[in-house]
């Protein structure tokens, strides 16, 4: 039924989540690099998009147009971006025994579409089982911090000419019940989740992310 379905053992598969400017982009990166000096062959990517197919369904989405057409049109669209990402680059990825990082991934469709968003969420549940099926993440990283530091952080790394994509352009309130929906999801999956605090110095926050990716996946970093 999946794109991925008798998916072999394989590489890991870690995703970061959280809301904007949390640090997912920063950490993504500085964990691939330590990855890499350890000798490990690392993917780095992220959704929306992350494969050329889903690039395009990315810009439609962020541009906002998708919008007009509900939420549950829009979970159908990160979903279809999904299955081309997951069945063109992190599923051979993850074959070829890769680690692969992703930047934002299934719960962001959780969390935005069905809590933010009030898509029905047996649909937004029940496209993940489809859609992820065995490529389910085997670490998710939560980078959590108040809503409105991450905004002003997204803002500034925005310069002041760029307007805010779709999602950013939401408000305070419904970026604190973002940040709410990320941290249950944490609590229902604590086998796959871990909660680290962004609203730190980068340094502190890479240690720690280092940290738990060796106690919990056993890579020497
Ligand atoms: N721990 C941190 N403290 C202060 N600023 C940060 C921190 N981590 C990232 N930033 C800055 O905040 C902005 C958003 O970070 P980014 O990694 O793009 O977040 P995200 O990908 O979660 O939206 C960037 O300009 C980045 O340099
Ligand atoms: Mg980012």
């Amino acid at each position: 039924m999946t794109a991925t379905s008798g998916l072999p053992a394989r590489g890991r598969f870690i995703t970061f989540e959280g809301g904007e400017g949390g640090g997912k982009s920063t950490q993504s990166r500085r964990l691939a690099q330590a990855l890499g000096a350890a000798g490990v062959a690392v993917v780095e990517t992220r959704e929306p998009g992350g494969s050329a197919r889903a690039e395009l369904i990315r810009a439609f989405i962020l541009s906002g147009q998708a919008k007009p057409m509900g939420a549950a049109t829009e979970t159908f669209l990160f979903n279809a971006a999904r299955y081309d990402h997951i069945a063109t680059r992190i599923a051979p990825a993850l074959v070829a025994g890769q680690w692969v990082l992703c930047d934002r991934f299934a719960d962001s469709t959780r969390v935005y579409q069905a809590v933010a968003g009030g898509a029905d969420e047996a649909l937004v549940r029940g496209l993940e089982r489809l859609v992820v099926g065995p490529a389910r993440p085997d670490l998710t990283i939560i980078l959590d911090l108040p809503a409105a530091v991450g905004l002003a952080r997204a803002g500034a790394r925005r310069g002041g000419g760029e307007s805010p994509d779709r999602f950013e352009a939401e408000s305070v309130a419904t970026h604190e019940r973002i940040r709410a929906g990320f941290l249950a999801i944490a609590r229902e999956e604590p086998e796959r989740c871990v909660v680290i605090a962004a609203d730190r110095d980068p340094d502190i926050v890479a240690d720690d992310v280092r940290r738990v990716v060796r106690d919990r996946l056993g890579a020497a970093i």
